[in-house]
């Protein structure tokens, strides 16, 4: 196992995993076979339980990484138009503490060119260049296990001032537009109200590259991640934002290009993941007269090649097909139960600069001062949904991802393992699934609407450190963070709630990251974790709740021997 300070090369984050190797051949990221229903559950299934870290045996990946075979982190696409965008360093400057008070919402600026170009910047594009003698790569405003970015982005956008309608490609390295479509004439007539289309994509090679099996779940979480930036950008320049549900995979394919196969290396293809609607809530374009205006408009570009050679893990294939979206009916937004509104934060840091200022802690100060508690219970709050506010209320559904967390040091707060159930319905079957060891008892000086529960006292610091593969930021922290789903009852309703699960697991993980910044501490997702050895500790005897990712928070030690420079250079 590689050590943590040890500088891999081009960025590359080791994240706990253990080493790599390769050998050529090819990735399958065939879409939209119809598998059975039963079939496709059991596909997911057995992929989940495959791709488990154990105590005996990590997830199938290559045995070594193969540097020549390393993927560019960027696609571009040859022969297409390009958007040159401006930057805006220092914007929004609306306080980051002022996105979570629906009275304090500002009039919401017209989509334009410079406004959804501030929407890129400070949500998927770069923060900061990282350097050490004979290495330099680049961050993002959004995280990426291992720093891979396997999430590609569109715009999908009616004529704006600046901007002809079409759907373009985000190349973030350069902060540019690439346009792929230029629609039919009847393109402007499926806007009803002003709105721009987000898309996001994978490319699964990219994370197969160095997690070969797991990597499809660090696509997922990768995706939440993206849609929770998207949608604290959004609220920074006061948009409204949710998922477009009931626009299956076919439908975003054919919006994207993305089913143009012979326009994308065979090996590298983007899979449909989902569309971000930026506009008024309930005044979604016309889709019929989107994909019809855009069948008959031009596609231009080649999508480039990002290795030379690739390896396949036919189970990602078979996953990606199995929890495929091919009906997905329009699902009632869920409206959560009202709650006071989130406590203010003493500093008004704009929130532009802590969306740049986001990064993962590298190593954290094992003897630091406790957290507040406030500052703890702030941190909390934020991962309640609430009417109207974001980053949950970007989803469609009622949580199903429940924090698990393992207090070390936070003022007022005994160490020990705590639940904090996001609603009410779970807590009781959640907390019926523990073993005997666990009990639940309210916890003295924490306002009601926090349902946060003692679940067993203690330290368990050496026990989450060897749960997140022996990882030191996950127990010289200040707490840590297991993300529990609602695993088989979701499933039940159908295999692609899969990924929305994940997706779900990466809009908390990305509120611990600004929320974390915003209390003057740092976050880091942990994506290498043994699943079952946490659910076996817990008592869990059925599948009915998986964690699907772990976090940590604490103080950071930053690396003297890296230097940071701008993420673009006129920044
Ligand atoms: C899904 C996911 C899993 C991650 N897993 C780990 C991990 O296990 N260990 C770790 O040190 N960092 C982990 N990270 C942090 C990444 O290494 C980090 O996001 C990446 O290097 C980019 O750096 P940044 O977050 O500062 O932009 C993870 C991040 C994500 C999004």
């Amino acid at each position: 196992m590689p050590s943590r300070d040890r500088i891999l090369p081009a960025g590359q984050a080791s994240d706990g995993e253990p080493p790599i190797a390769g050998k050529t051949l090819k990735i399958e990221t065939k879409v939209m076979d119809n598998h059975s229903a039963e079939e496709a559950l059991r596909i997911t299934k057995a992929y989940h339980e495959r791709t488990k870290h154990r105590f005996s045996a990590y997830a199938a990946g290559p045995e070594f990484l193969d540097w020549d075979d390393q993927p560019s982190p960027f696609r571009s696409f040859a022969g297409t138009e390009i958007i040159r965008l401006p930057l805006s360093p220092g914007l929004p400057e609306k306080p980051y503490s002022e996105l979570f008070d629906p009275k304090k919402k500002n009039p919401p600026p017209s989509f334009d060119l410079a406004s959804v170009s501030l929407l890129l910047e400070v949500s998927l594009g770069l923060s900061a260049w990282k350097s050490y003698p004979g290495a330099r790569w680049s961050l993002r405003c959004n995280p990426s296990s291992g720093n891979l970015h396997p999430t590609e982005a569109y715009l999908i956008a009616p004529d704006l001032s600046g901007l002809q309608g079409g759907v373009y490609h985000y190349l973030s390295l350069d902060h540019v537009l690439e346009r792929r479509n230029i629609p039919g004439l009847s393109w402007n007539g499926a806007w009803q109200t002003p709105g721009v289309i987000v898309a996001l994509t994978s490319i699964y090679w990219r994370e197969a590259w160095k997690y070969g099996e797991r990597a499809f779940r660090y696509c997922q979480h990768d995706v939440g991640h993206a849609l929770a930036a998207v949608r604290f950008a959004s609220a920074a320049l006061g948009w409204e934002a949710t998922i477009l549900d009931g626009w299956n995979d076919n439908t975003i394919s054919r919006l994207t290009g993305t089913d143009r196969h012979q326009e994308f290396p065979d090996e590298e293809r983007e899979a449909p993941e989902v569309l971000v609607w930026i506009g008024g809530r309930s005044t979604a374009p016309d889709r019929s007269l989107l994909v019809e205006a855009i069948d008959c408009g031009r596609w231009e570009g080649e999508a480039s090649q990002m290795s030379p050679d690739h390896r396949r893990w036919t189970v990602i294939g078979e996953v990606d097909r199995a929890t495929r979206d091919h009906s997905t009916p329009g699902r009632p937004l869920f409206s959560p139960t009202s709650r006071p509104p989130l406590p203010d934060i003493p500093s008004g840091v704009p929130s532009g600069q802590i969306f740049r200022q986001r990064r993962s802690a590298q190593r954290f100060d094992p003897n630091a001062e406790p957290l507040p508690k406030p500052a703890f219970l702030r941190i909390l709050e934020a991962l309640l949904p609430r009417e109207g506010v974001p980053p949950f209320d970007i989803l469609t559904w009622a949580p199903r991802i429940h924090p698990l967390l393992f207090v070390y040091k936070v003022e007022g707060l005994e160490p020990g393992c705590y639940l904090l159930a996001r609603s009410q319905e779970v807590e009781e079957s959640l907390v019926r699934s523990l073993s005997a060891d666990f009990s639940t008892e309210e916890v003295q000086g924490v306002p009601p609407h926090i349902p946060l529960k003692l679940l067993r006292r203690g330290d368990t610091r050496n026990f989450v450190r060897n749960l997140c593969c022996r990882q030191a930021i996950a127990s010289q922290s200040l707490f840590a963070v297991a993300m529990l789903s609602c695993f088989e009852d979701s499933l039940k309703e159908g295999p692609w709630w899969y990924r929305r699960l994940f997706w779900e697991a990466g809009v908390l993980g990305q509120s611990l990251y600004l929320e974390a910044e915003a209390a003057g501490v740092r976050g880091t997702g942990i994506g290498c974790f043994f699943d079952d050895e946490l659910h076996s500790w817990l008592g869990f005897s059925t599948r009915d709740f998986q964690s699907l990712y772990h976090f940590t928070v604490g103080r950071p030690i930053s690396d003297p021997r890296l230097e940071t420079s701008p993420p673009y250079p006129s920044a």
